[in-house]
Parts: structure tokens; C-alpha cells; sequence
């Protein structure tokens, strides 16, 4: 598979474990612990046999650089994301050639512009209302589950829209999480192995497309058209003026609804954990600013004012910055690639080998961030803010051209979820911030220990 480096260039070191196996258990004991053993012992850049495939790791913001700023033609996602094709669907994202994966991705990137998002903003705010309207004057809740669902209730109506929201949402709901749960970490690399959870991840991909057929069906017919996601991708051409099949269309809705569910409900809870923990220090400034804003905008909330909160902004951005859920990033090497360490050492990263970088690992280097493992929010106000030193310093929505397209959907989202919360609740831990869970695809704070007590309250 593997080119030679370049010459006078060399190939990064392989870490010294057994043939075959040792790489691989180094590996599934956890990518956490094989990077902060490697880093030491090897640098910014080694690699690791996994069976016949070789993964080098790019370690903090110099060399993760080239990897967000590689072309496709020189370090793709298809390979590395292709396992996602049996739960996405055929025909779209890592099924198709790289011109239509191009278009396609401009149709998410339709989906989530700037005024879209306006429309799905309000959507937003009415779901959180609702829900935590629910709660009572006092309680315990699980941050994690409570969270998790209202994310799921907020994007169904936004992604999957009304009809689902309104008259299909439990068997939708229960259908996706089938697909959901047909994700686990043997599928990255057997996607179609016999197990019963893809079994069960096919089937509901099948009784997905038979209930979208008729929701897309219908709007087509009634020349309906309503402000969700949904309409972005039935409403989608290509250049030559073709569109998606519906089977289509719910393969990009499902991509879509993966990239953010988990992701957001995990760093909303992190959010609330984490200022939580520190209220002393971290509440004082987010309460302010809700104050603040209300005094000025009353109690409404919409796309502008929730723009104005920076505080809060801080705050979800730091707990992004400790618990990226997406924990790696994966490419191929199309090409040999060159990569040069903060050093000055030049390796050339083999055509072939899978490249890695890492948010959750980078964000905890202590000569990029001060304190790297204090909650510290005020480290992204001005003049001096902490990420701002490299290119690739944060990087828990990824960055340079494949960059997170969710990134202002998901601050909007988890800001309303908070600014709703501080403005009717105060809230205390009942346990102490959990550990994150790494066995997950997506990996987020230990499922059952994420209580605190809430007490209602007007601010
Ligand atoms: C890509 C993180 C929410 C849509 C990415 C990537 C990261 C990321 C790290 C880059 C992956 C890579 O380079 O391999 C997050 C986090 C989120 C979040 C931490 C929440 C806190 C969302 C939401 C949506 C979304 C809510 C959509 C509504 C996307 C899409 C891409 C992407 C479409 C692919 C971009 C591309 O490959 O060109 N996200 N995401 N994300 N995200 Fe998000």
C-alpha cells in the first residue's frame, strides 16, 4: 500500500509495540492513553499498526495543521467515514463520487446558512420552553437525559420537520434510535458484520425510507413548503439540474441529524456540569449577562440576541475545548504528505496511511492552553483569547475546509437551552463532574451520573 518517503524525508516513527496485535490493543485500550503515552517517548507525529493498517498521529496545533488544510485529492474522508454508508443510505455523503459529494455538501451548507437558521431559531426556544416548562418548582434530573431528549425533540421538528414532529415522532424517534444503536465500534471496521445491531440498523433504515417516502411524496405533490431542513434537500438541484430521489433526501436528513445530536446533548451537558461545579467563579458573569439582556430585550429570545451572549458563548466553547465529543478526526493519505513539527522535523506521512488528529488530546496541552484543565471560560474573552495563538489551537469543530457546517446551529441551539435555564433555575451538583465515557463513538460524560438539583426561581 505504503510509497517510501520523499527523498531525504522521513517517514514518521512507529511506535514500538508487537506486530499485529500490539497496535491494535494499544488501540482499543484507548486512543487517550496511547497518545499521552506516544507523545513523549516519540513527538508530534508517529504511527501505529492497527492489523494491515497503519494510523499516524498528528499531535497539536502545528502539525494538525496540515492536516485541516489538506486538499481531498491529498488527504480524503470517504475511506475513514465509509463505514457511516449502511445507516446514511446509498447515493449520498461517502457513497458517491467526490463531485457529487461537493454538491451535496453545498445543500448542507444551504441547510444551515445564516437565514435558515433564523427560521430554525424560533423553533428552538418553543421546544425548550415547552420542555422545561415541564419541570417542577424543585428536583433532581439527569442533565445527560434530560438534555439528550429535548435535542431530540428540538431536531426532529428543525431537520425532520413538522409531520414527523407533530404525528410521527415516537416511531420515528424509536426507529432512528435502532440506527443509532447499530453504530458500534466493531462497525468502523465491519460495517456489514452479522450482528444483531445492524441487523436492527437495517431494518429501521428501511422502515425510515418507507415513512419519509410519503412525507416527501406529499410535499412534492401539494407544492407544500415549510422551514426545516427537510424542504432544503427536497427543494436541492445539482448544476445539471437533477435532484435527490427521497430515498436521498432522508440519507442526507440522517447525516445530518448524526453529525448533531450527540454532539450537541453532550456539550450542553458538559456546559451545565461544568459551570455548575464552578458556580462560585462561572455563574456570577453568565447571570449577569442574561440580566442584562433582558433588561434591555425583555424575555423574548431570537437568532440576534442570543448572538449578543458572550458569556455563555465562553462557556459552551469551554467545555468543547475539555470534552470535544468527537475525540478524533480521521483521514487517508492519498498521497505521501509532507508534515513539519513544531521543531522543524520533516517527516513524509505514507500514501495509504490512515492520519489522525486529536481535539480532545490537543486541547489539553498546556503550551497551547494555560491551566489546561481548569473550566476557565474567560480565556476566550478579548484582548488576548487562548485559541486564537495557532490556526488549529481549538479545534472541537474540526476546521480549514471541512470545518463543522453545524457550528452556529449548535451554539444557537445549546444558548437558548442555557439561557432558558439561568434565566428560571438555580441549580447545585448533586455527585461530582464524571469522568467522560470513551467507549462511545461519540464520547460524552458517563451515562447515570450526570444528576443535579434544580430550584426555580425569577432571575
Ligand atoms: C463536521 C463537531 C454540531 C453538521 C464536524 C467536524 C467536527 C464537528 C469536529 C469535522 C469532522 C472532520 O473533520 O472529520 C461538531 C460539534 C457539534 C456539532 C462538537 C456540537 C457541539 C453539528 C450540528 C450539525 C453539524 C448541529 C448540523 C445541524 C456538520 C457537518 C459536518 C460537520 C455537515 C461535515 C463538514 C464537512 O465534512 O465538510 N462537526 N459538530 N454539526 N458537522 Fe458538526
Amino acid at each position: 500500500l505504503s510509497h517510501g518517503p520523499l527523498k531525504g524525508r522521513k517517514s514518521p516513527p512507529v511506535i514500538d509495540v508487537a506486530p499485529v496485535w500490539g497496535g491494535m490493543l494499544a488501540f482499543l485500550a484507548g486512543p487517550m492513553k496511547l497518545m499521552r503515552e506516544a507523545t513523549p517517548k516519540y513527538g508530534e507525529v508517529f504511527t501505529v499498526p492497527v492489523f494491515h493498517k497503519r494510523i499516524t498521529f498528528l499531535i497539536g496545533p502545528k502539525v494538525s495543521e496540515f492536516f485541516f488544510k489538506a486538499k481531498d485529492t491529498e488527504m480524503s474522508q470517504k475511506e475513514v467515514y465509509e463505514f457511516n454508508v449502511p445507516t446514511f443510505g446509498k447515493g449520498v455523503v461517502f457513497d458517491v463520487d467526490h463531485t457529487t459529494r461537493a454538491e451535496q455538501f453545498r445543500f448542507f451548507a444551504d441547510s444551515l446558512k445564516s437565514n435558515r437558521l433564523r427560521m430554525y431559531v424560533g423553533m428552538m426556544v418553543k421546544e425548550a420552553e415547552d420542555f422545561f416548562s415541564k419541570w417542577g418548582d424543585a428536583g433532581e434530573v439527569d442533565l445527560l437525559e434530560q438534555l439528550s431528549e429535548l435535542i431530540v425533540l428540538t431536531a426532529s421538528r428543525c431537520l425532520l420537520g413538522r409531520e414527523i414532529r407533530e404525528t410521527l415522532y415516537s416511531e420515528v424517534t424509536d426507529l432512528v434510535h435502532d440506527l443509532d444503536k447499530g453504530m458500534v465500534p466493531l462497525s468502523v471496521f465491519f460495517p456489514y458484520a452479522p450482528i444483531e445491531a445492524h441487523r436492527k440498523r437495517d431494518a429501521a433504515r428501511k422502515n425510515l425510507a418507507k415513512i419519509f417516502d410519503k412525507v416527501i411524496q406529499a410535499r412534492r405533490e401539494s407544492g407544500a413548503s415549510e422551514p426545516d431542513v427537510l424542504q432544503t434537500f427536497i427543494d436541492a438541484r445539482y448544476k445539471d439540474g437533477s435532484r435527490l430521489t427521497n430515498d436521498q433526501v432522508l440519507g442526507m436528513l440522517i447525516a445530518v441529524l448524526f453529525a448533531g445530536q450527540h454532539t450537541s446533548s453532550i456539550t450542553s451537558t458538559w456546559t451545565g456540569l461544568l459551570a455548575i461545579a464552578n458556580k462560585e467563579r462561572v455563574m456570577p458573569a453568565l447571570e449577569k449577562e442574561q440580566k442584562d439582556i433582558m433588561k434591555k430585550h425583555g424575555k423574548d429570545l431570537d437568532f440576534d440576541i442570543l448572538a449578543k451572549m458572550d458569556e455563555l458563548h465562553f462557556a459552551v466553547k469551554e467545555a468543547l475545548r475539555m470534552h470535544p465529543p468527537l475525540i478524533m478526526l480521521l483521514r487517508m493519505a492519498q498521497v505521501p504528505f509532507e508534515v513539519e513539527t513544531s521543531t522543524g522535523k520533516k517527516y513524509t506521512v505514507p500514501k495509504g496511511h490512515i492520519v489522525a488528529t486529536s481535539p480532545a488530546f490537543s486541547h489539553r496541552l498546556d503550551n497551547v492552553y494555560s491551566d489546561p484543565n481548569e473550566y476557565k471560560p474567560e480565556r476566550f474573552r478579548e484582548p488576548n483569547p487562548e485559541d486564537k495563538a495557532q490556526f488549529a489551537s481549538f479545534i472541537g469543530f474540526g476546521g480549514g475546509r471541512h470545518g463543522c457546517m453545524g457550528e452556529t446551529f449548535a451554539y444557537m441551539q445549546i444558548k437558548t437551552i442555557w439561557s432558558i435555564l439561568l434565566r428560571n433555575f438555580e441549580f447545585e451538583m448533586v455527585g461530582k463532574v464524571p469522568e467522560p465515557d470513551y467507549t462511545g463513538m461519540v464520547v460524552g460524560p458517563t451515562a447515570g451520573q450526570c444528576k443535579i438539583r434544580y430550584k426555580r426561581r425569577v432571575l
